[in-house]
């Protein structure tokens, strides 16, 4: 087992990505410490980790609140002793019914004829919606990177694994500039920070993922006609989006000791972005 004795954190580890990636690190060994905003999940979740054969620990946590993530991680120590892996995946993605409704303009003005014209979404973008995807997606990231950078400096070793997305560094989500953004913000704060520790011997490296099937990616699907869906479809070459163990697996790569990447990109998303 590749994380055999290893303590791995996930942000957002209640559902999606963050739960794939929480039972297959349970499944090569490690210790679970998995932290959402969404607690009512979190028994069920840590069960299945623990039927997993792993010891995995719920916490509530706001990765937006400073007080928040440092009591997460205070929880981790008095639970597991010490921290070997985070995982900072928590972040707000587009979705409901408004999110929903802009991202099909988008997929539409993508496969139409040309003259085209502006979506118009930044010219009428919420402060609170900028500043709230700031808080979570970029501020979460470095407030739980500073914590375990705390722990993992004086022992000199661990492994930090930012999941960003191929919206930040392309324009498949052009319709959520807020998005965009903090996904970019999060790519260059991974080569920064990775460059910064790699000699204390932690490694720093990104994820980019492309699309992946969790709840709020089925919804969207569930939402359109065929046509729809293949109009997504084809803007991808492999002609599919992505299963969240496909990129789990990578995450567990990362994890390991397997590996020479410090501050990498890497980004699995079937051929979107090459
Ligand atoms: N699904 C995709 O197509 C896709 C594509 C590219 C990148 N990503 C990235 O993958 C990661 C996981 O996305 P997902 O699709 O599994 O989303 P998801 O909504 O299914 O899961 C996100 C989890 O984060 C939690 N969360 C949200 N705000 C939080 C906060 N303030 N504090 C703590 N937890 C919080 C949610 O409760 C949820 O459990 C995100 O970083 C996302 O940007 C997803």
């Amino acid at each position: 087992m590749k994380l055999n004795q290893k303590v791995a954190l996930i942000t957002g580890g209640a559902q999606g990505l963050g739960k794939a990636i929480a039972l297959a690190m349970a499944r090569e060994g490690a210790s679970i410490v998995i932290a959402d905003i969404n607690a009512a999940v979190l028994p069920a979740v840590r069960a299945e980790i623990e039927a997993a054969g792993a010891s995995c620990l719920g916490v509530s946590c706001d990765v937006s609140s400073v007080d928040s993530v440092a009591a997460l991680f205070r929880k981790t120590v008095a639970a597991f002793g010490t921290l070997d892996i985070l995982v900072n995946n928590a972040a707000l993605v587009q979705s409901g019914p408004r999110n929903e409704a802009m991202r099909s303009r988008f997929y539409r003005m993508m496969t139409t004829p040309v003259p085209k014209e502006s979506l118009g979404v930044t010219r009428d973008f919420p402060d609170e919606e900028w500043h709230k995807y700031w808080g979570v997606n970029v501020h979460g990231v470095f407030y739980c990177t500073r914590e375990a950078l705390r722990i993992m400096e004086p022992r000199k070793t661990g492994k930090i694994i930012n999941i960003a997305s191929i919206a930040g560094i392309g324009g498949f989500s052009a319709f959520h500039p807020a998005y965009c953004a903090t996904k970019g913000a999060v790519l260059a704060f991974t080569r920064s920070v990775a460059i910064e520790v790699a000699g204390a011997n932690i490694f720093v490296n990104a994820i980019a993922a492309g699309g992946v099937l969790t709840p709020p990616m089925e919804s969207y699907l569930a939402s359109l006609t065929e046509e729809g869906r293949n109009g997504i479809h084809q803007l991808i070459p492999l002609g599919r989006l992505g299963r969240p163990e496909e990129y789990a697996s990578l995450a567990v790569y990362l994890a390991s000791d397997d590996h020479y990447l410090v501050g990498q990109t890497i980004s699995p998303n079937g051929g979107m972005i090459v």
